[in-house]
């Protein structure tokens, strides 16, 4: 897709399809104003019949409209003006999308930016445009075989061009940058979509492996450096290698250096969990469902899509991306609930159930992280079906060591509307994953589940201003017509590393 800016009378601008706004009750904003006056009171004739009343996410396509260019007006319900907000601005845009996937036209012109969303600008309107247009005709498609491609192309948006009216050529500026944004965190988003969609047949640690080597060849800023097994061996890191011991794919670890700031300055540093199928090991999981377990590696997605997008911005920011990637399976070299490891920390681990295995392979890349003195840490991972009891699907919970970055994580994600909640981290909790044989347990009961998750990742993390968010509500949907991967937390992740740049 590409898009564009442009000035002047809708109804004169050359073009196929133009998408005006129409609030509760029909009534017009500016460019719908400027159709109907065109068309000589046509458009308030057959608005007037009542077939749309201008609530959210109503449409109505017209076409031959007296006296207007363009061979279409999409006529959009935008709500009542006083209760237009972020969320349902979005909630709009979403519905435009579902309607250009079948539009057949190749050129379109919205209009849609000069309705005014509490709070928000311009360059926040035309970044989520983008973003929900996209994330609306997202198709993952890799898997289909050769012989139905043709057919799938069919259902394809025939849209090639979209056109942003302008108000005036002072916005020009800002819409550009707007659009180069939007665009950049659009890359993200389909690069996690497609990695979290991959089966876990195709995607295993080295495919993901061979994907951040690919980036760093897109793009000059990112170098990517990958540590096999016997590396980690050397380093110590006995909780990542005790679950993908159990694999017949080598586990990995992946460093993606981005060097967009200053020489020396800090680097911001996102680490994702990487399990490229999570069947629970020797404590396995039930058969129903456990196909879900390849979206296991979202966290990991989720930081190759915000590598991807910062890199494609070309982001003035140190930021290291690291995955540790690795699958959870059962077999005689997998390792047994009971078993006690040493991570990299030094902290012994009393493994009391092998399906608790995200929080074995981020700590020790946590641990390993601290050499390059990080500025902050966010780590993204699908950690707890606890969390998804919890929160949902609306919201990925949120802890942190550090009130400054818990704030501007939330704040990211309010403005992205990508949201996340925080949770506590209170000591009271730590009890629950003492252990009685080692340093600490890697389950700590069912209660608070996700808590003590993020408790247990709260002991290897006591050297920099860090936060967890997890994802395993939010990351992707299940069975059903819009199954698969979101994309999500990559816009807040996103929207949070930009707002470090404009402080
Ligand atoms: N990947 C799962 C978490 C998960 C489960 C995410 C369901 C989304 C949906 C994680 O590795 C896991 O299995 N966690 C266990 C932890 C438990 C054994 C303490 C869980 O949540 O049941
Ligand atoms: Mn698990
Ligand atoms: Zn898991």
């Amino acid at each position: 897709m590409n898009y564009g800016t442009q000035l002047g009378d809708p109804a004169k601008v050359q073009n196929q399809c133009v998408l005006v706004g129409v609030y509760e009750n029909n009534q017009m904003t500016p460019s719908a104003t400027a159709i109907d006056q065109a068309s000589d009171g046509y458009l308030k004739k057959v608005l007037d019949r009542g077939d749309i009343k201008g609530k959210a996410e109503q449409q109505l396509l017209l076409h031959d409209v007296p006296n207007v260019s363009a061979a279409r007006v999409l006529v959009v319900g935008l709500g009542k003006q006083e209760s237009l907000d972020a969320a349902k601005f979005k909630l709009v845009a979403r519905a435009v999308a579902g309607r250009l996937k079948s539009l057949q036209a190749k050129q379109v012109l919205c209009c849609l930016a000069e309705a005014a969303v509490a709070d928000k600008d311009l360059a926040w309107k035309l970044r989520r445009m983008i973003e929900q247009f996209a994330d609306g005709l997202y198709k993952y498609t890799d898997m289909k075989g050769s012989g139905r491609k043709p057919d799938e192309a069919k259902n394809e948006s025939q849209v090639e061009t979209i056109e942003f009216l302008l108000a005036s050529d002072q916005e020009a500026q800002a819409a550009a940058a707007a659009i180069s944004r939007g665009a950049a965190l659009v890359a993200g988003l389909a690069a996690a979509k497609d990695l979290g969609n991959t089966p876990g047949n195709v995607c295993h640690p080295t495919y993901i492996a061979d994907k951040a080597k690919q980036l760093a060849k897109d793009y000059p800023s990112i170098s990517t450096q990958v540590l096999d097994e016997s590396k980690l061996k050397e380093l110590g890191m006995g909780a990542f290698l005790s679950v993908s011991q159990g694999s017949t794919q080598p586990g990995k670890m992946i460093v993606m250096t981005h060097k967009g700031g200053k020489e020396g300055a800090k680097p911001h540093i996102l680490v994702g969990k990487g399990i490229t199928f999570d069947s629970g090991g020797i404590s396995l999981k039930p058969g129903a469902g456990m196909h879900e377990m390849i979206f296991d590696m979202c966290g990991a997605a989720s930081v190759l899509g915000a590598m991807t997008a910062i890199g494609e911005q070309k982001l003035p920011l140190n930021v290291i991306g690291v995955i540790v990637a690795a699958e959870n399976m059962p077999s005689g070299n997998a390792s047994r609930p009971g078993d006690i490891v040493t991570s990299l920390s030094g902290q012994t681990i009393e493994i009391l159930n092998t399906d608790a295995e995200g929080r074995l392979v981020l700590c020790d890349a946590l641990t390993y992280i601290d050499r390059f003195k990080p500025e902050t840490v966010v780590d993204i991972a699908t950690l707890t079906g606890a969390c998804v009891v919890a929160l949902g699907n609306h919201a990925s919970g949120l802890y942190a060591n550090d009130e400054a970055l818990a704030a501007d994580l939330l704040a990211a994600g309010e403005d992205s509307l990508d949201r996340a909640w925080r949770m506590p981290l209170w000591d009271e909790y730590q009890k629950q994953i003492d252990s009685a044989f080692a340093d600490i347990a890697n389950v700590g009961g069912r209660e608070a589940g996700s808590v003590t998750a993020a408790c247990f990742l709260a002991r290897f993390t006591k050297k920099y201003r860090w936060a967890h968010l997890d994802i395993a509500g939010t990351a992707w949907r299940g069975n059903g017509p819009n199954k698969g991967a979101t994309g999500r937390p990559v816009s807040l992740l996103v929207d949070y590393l930009n707002n470090l740049v404009a402080a």
